[in-house]
Order: C-alpha cells, then sequence, then structure tokens
C-alpha cells in the first residue's frame, strides 16, 4: 500500500507538471481533473496505510518533485506525447494494480475495495487521454519508463 501510495504522489506531480506546460485550455483542465482524482487515491491509499498501522515513504517529496519535473519534461515534447506519456504510465499503473490485487488477501476487503477503484480509474484516464489524441511513446521510452517504475517500487517497499 506504501508502494501504491508513492505511485498516486508521482500521479498527481506529473499531471500538475503536465497541465502546467500545455499550451492547450482544455487539455490543461484535463490534466488538471486527472491530477484531482490522484488525489483522491493518495487520499485514499494514506488513510488506508493508517489503518494497517504503517507509515508513508520517507522520499515522497523526492517522489513529488522529481515526477513535477518529469511531467514538466512530458509536457515541453508537446500535448501529443504529453498524452502518450500519460497513456503508457496509466496502462503500466493498471497492470501493477491488477498484479497487486492478485496477491492481496481475500480477506483484506478495504485494502481490495481501493485497489479496484483505482485500477478503473487509472483505465479511464489512459482511455481519455488516448481519445485526446495520444502518440504512441517509443518502445525505449516505455522501456525507461518501466525501468524508473522498478526502481520506485522496489526502493518504496523500503524506504
Ligand atoms: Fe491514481
Ligand atoms: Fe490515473
Amino acid at each position: 500500500m506504501r508502494v501504491n501510495h508513492v505511485g498516486e504522489v508521482c500521479a498527481q506531480a506529473l499531471y500538475e507538471g503536465q497541465a502546467a506546460t500545455s499550451a492547450d485550455p482544455s487539455l490543461q483542465a484535463f490534466f488538471k481533473e486527472a491530477a484531482a482524482e490522484e488525489g483522491d487515491h493518495l487520499a485514499w491509499t494514506r488513510q488506508r496505510l493508517s489503518e494497517l498501522g504503517a507509515r508513508p515513504s520517507l522520499l515522497n517529496p523526492v517522489w513529488y518533485g522529481g515526477a513535477l519535473l518529469l511531467g514538466a519534461v512530458a509536457g515541453r515534447f508537446g500535448d501529443r506525447y504529453s498524452l502518450g506519456f500519460m497513456v503508457e504510465t496509466e496502462r503500466q499503473v493498471e497492470r501493477h494494480l491488477a498484479d497487486h490485487l492478485e496477491r492481496l488477501p481475500v480477506a483484506d476487503v478495504g485494502s481490495r475495495a481501493i485497489v479496484e477503484h483505482m485500477r478503473r480509474d487509472e483505465g479511464g484516464h489512459a482511455d481519455q487521454a488516448q481519445a485526446l489524441g495520444a502518440a504512441p511513446m517509443p518502445e525505449p521510452v516505455r522501456a525507461v519508463m518501466r525501468l524508473a517504475a522498478r526502481v520506485m517500487t522496489a526502493t518504496a517497499h523500503r524506504i
């Protein structure tokens, strides 16, 4: 759940960065709305962490700053690539959450409800970004994103 919480810290920061760098007011609104939904996810995962007696990642300010910068960089490549970056991000998160659901105990109803709800929302974000004209991400970029997600996941497990 700490990993999921870090993921939402990053997602929120990415989309804020992307909203700030888009020149299109309707896309700025789209990214901001997505960031607000990630803010909901952030609150749910934070609450669940407390219920489980666990602490959030100590590196959250670092995750937040890094993701904000990355979102701004993605935005610099133009709206179509920025949307494409969002599609790839959300698809990877969706897969992570589906995988997490398989590993979560059936008895952990509270965590499962949150993860399932987020999985649906992330899929929705990817679909919306796709419908707005996302450009496909080149495979090397996707590979780097997967690697970054693995580093983030492994680190957030411990710190
Ligand atoms: Fe999310
Ligand atoms: Fe999302």
